[in-house]
């Protein structure tokens, strides 16, 4: 893995980080199109959220040019740009595309600065990183070595550290793909899990889901088939508060799968997890 380029501050990129998200925030609440309603023009609002989706990628792609002209860009929606600095930002400019389109106050704009690759699956890894929900006014800002944190609104910033817990105890975030085969694989793996935690939460968003590992509002996160926008920020958030995230095998989070949690909770969670995909099968085999 690349290291740190010389004279970069990864304080000073999550305060970037965070400046560039609480924008986008502004935009994809203020400019959020008031008829965006589910029932009778769902297909259109559908494409009014992808509209948003590339605004709020757009303003982000331009404003981190602005400020720091000579890194990547790597994002959900079109428009990446190749760095020369060894920084590359991932964004995902609506993390909750649901939940917005819903109304349902749970999306964010997630912000990441990485080193490596991130179009390569366990090839990077985020030294900065910022969640905004522009709803609630929940920011969660994370540099590495520097800790996890959250403020919200006006109020004081507070630093996140998680208390580790049983799994039997734990709340259980997660979340489902869009394909449908995938969805299927994952609702079979998710009967093996359910009669073994507290409780399952599908907030539907990845990025709060791994910031509410951090602020210990969930204990433990999985997922299979997150992109590196959906997870980058809250990756880090999450082990800067002390958590681990790896895939099911102990290494870096991947498409495979990403498990977060306190270390004991997250490695029962993994346990549970690889003997629950052995008991489904592969999910080509479905
Ligand atoms: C989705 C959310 C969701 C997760 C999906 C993601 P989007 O991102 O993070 O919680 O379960 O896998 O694709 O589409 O809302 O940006
Ligand atoms: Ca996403």
């Amino acid at each position: 893995m690349d290291r740190l380029p010389a004279g970069v501050d990864p304080a000073e990129l999550a305060d970037i980080a965070l400046k560039v998200a609480v924008e986008a925030g502004v935009l994809v609440v203020d400019d959020r199109p008031r008829d965006l309603g589910v029932a009778e023009t769902k297909s259109s609002a559908t494409d009014v959220v992808t509209v948003m989706d590339q605004r709020s990628q757009d303003l982000l792609l331009r404003r981190l040019g602005e400020l720091r002209p000579q890194d990547g860009f790597h994002g959900e929606e079109r428009g990446a740009r190749t760095g020369t600095s060894g920084i590359t930002w991932v964004v995902d400019p609506i993390d909750g595309t649901v939940n917005y389109l819903y109304e349902i106050p749970a999306y964010c704009v997630s912000v990441a600065a990485v080193l490596g690759d991130p179009s390569v699956d366990g090839a990077w890894r985020p030294v900065a990183g910022a969640v905004v929900n522009p709803l609630t006014g929940e920011r969660y800002t994370a540099a590495l070595g520097g800790g996890a944190w959250r403020r919200v609104g006006d109020g004081p910033a507070q630093r996140l550290t998680v208390a580790d817990t049983s799994l039997d105890q734990a709340l259980c975030g997660t979340g489902f793909g869009y394909d449908a085969d995938r969805r299927a694989w994952q609702a079979a793996v998710l009967t093996h899990v359910l009669p073994r935690v507290r409780d399952i939460r599908r907030i539907g968003s990845a990025a709060l889901d791994l910031c509410r590992v951090a602020d210990g509002s969930l204990d433990v996160h999985y997922e299979r088939g997150l992109n590196p926008w959906d997870m980058a920020a809250g990756w880090l958030v999450a082990t800067e508060a002390g958590a681990v995230v790896t895939d099911l095998d102990g290494g870096d989070p991947r498409a495979g799968f990403t498990v977060a949690g306190p270390p004991a909770a997250q490695g029962s969670l993994r346990t549970l997890l690889r003997s629950a995909v052995e008991q489904v099968g592969p999910e080509s085999a479905r």
